[in-house]
């Protein structure tokens, strides 16, 4: 049984400067909601009741965010605002969370690297904390439940357009079945027309613990970092590694056009706002159409 997961929440966030400047990335709201209340929500779905995130400088307010805030519980007590005095309650008690401080942002790989000690020597998930994923059985689940057949590491991967592979991780291998895949060959960014597949990583892992002497083991590649995929392909000499391709709609937060469709994505599912927000959008586009 998968019960422990990782949340690497510790990078720069570059591509979103300058609102990462002061702000954790993971911190971005998706309407009200930040974005790693989601990944945690998509972990607890899932099962796990413990979790370990990866935090860092300037990270302070996600520790706040999951942390209780006794003046706010006890104003919105005395306002009698009992819905909202619930889901602050909510957050705080979501499952068993932990935190550990990368000291420096030397890569997902050496992310992963701290939670040796939370972990032990047990499988575990890893969440992107920049990633959500829309779907109707949680995204980790779906890894889990394939975990608990093949009990081997399973990364989630998602088709993208042939002549958008360059910006992407690309698996290549043997197609066990519909979804999932034996992987041989992982290439960071391939040119377009040089690309093995179009299956991406989609920021969801289920990784043995043999992942950790791997990790030790990875050399600094890519940007100077410890890539994880560096590690991945160092594990594959000892053990199976597979891909599947996972349902659901996948959002990168952290990459500002796809945050501005996980908020319209996100303001349409939900019913206060659907009606007046589908309005304005036609309004909106067709008003460019006329144009
Ligand atoms: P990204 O590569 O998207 O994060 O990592 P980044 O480095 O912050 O992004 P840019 O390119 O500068 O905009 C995916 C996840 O891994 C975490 C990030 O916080 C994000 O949730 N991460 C990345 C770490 O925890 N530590 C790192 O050293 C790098």
């Amino acid at each position: 049984m998968i019960k422990k997961a990782v949340i690497p929440a510790a990078g720069l966030g570059t591509r979103f400067l300058p609102v990462t400047k002061a702000q954790p990335k993971e911190m971005l709201p998706i309407i009200d909601t930040p974005t790693i209340q989601y990944v945690v929500q998509e972990a607890v779905d899932s099962g796990i009741e413990d979790i370990l995130i990866i935090s860092g400088k300037g990270k302070r307010a996600i520790e706040d965010h999951f942390d209780r805030n006794w003046e706010l519980e006890a104003l919105l007590n005395e306002k009698e605002n009992k819905k909202l005095y619930n889901e602050m309650r909510h957050i705080g008690d979501m499952a068993d969370i932990h935190f550990i401080r990368q000291k420096e942002t030397n890569g997902l790989g050496d992310a992963i690297r701290y939670a040796r000690h939370h972990v032990g020597n047990e499988p575990f998930a890893v969440l992107l904390g920049d990633t959500v994923i829309d779907t109707v059985i949680p995204a980790t689940q779906q890894l889990i439940d394939i975990y608990e057949q093949y009990r081997q590491s399973i990364v989630a991967v998602e088709e993208v357009p042939p002549e958008k592979v360059s910006r992407y991780g690309i698996i290549s291998g043997k197609q066990v079945s519909d979804r999932l895949w034996q992987i041989d060959r992982m290439v960071e960014k391939p040119e377009v027309g040089k690309s093995p597949t179009n299956l991406a990583f989609a920021g969801r892992y289920i990784l043995t613990p043999g992942i950790f002497d791997a990790i030790d083991k990875t050399t600094r590649g890519k940007n100077n970092e410890i890539q994880l995929t560096d590690a991945m392909t160092l594990l594959m000499r000892h053990e199976s590694l597979f891909a599947y391709v996972a349902q659901g709609k996948r959002f990168d937060v952290g990459n500002k056009m796809d945050y501005l469709k996980t908020i319209v994505h996100y303001a349409i599912k939900r019913k206060e706002f659907a009606g007046e927000f589908k309005a304005f959008l036609k309004d909106i586009v067709g008003g460019i159409d006329e144009k």
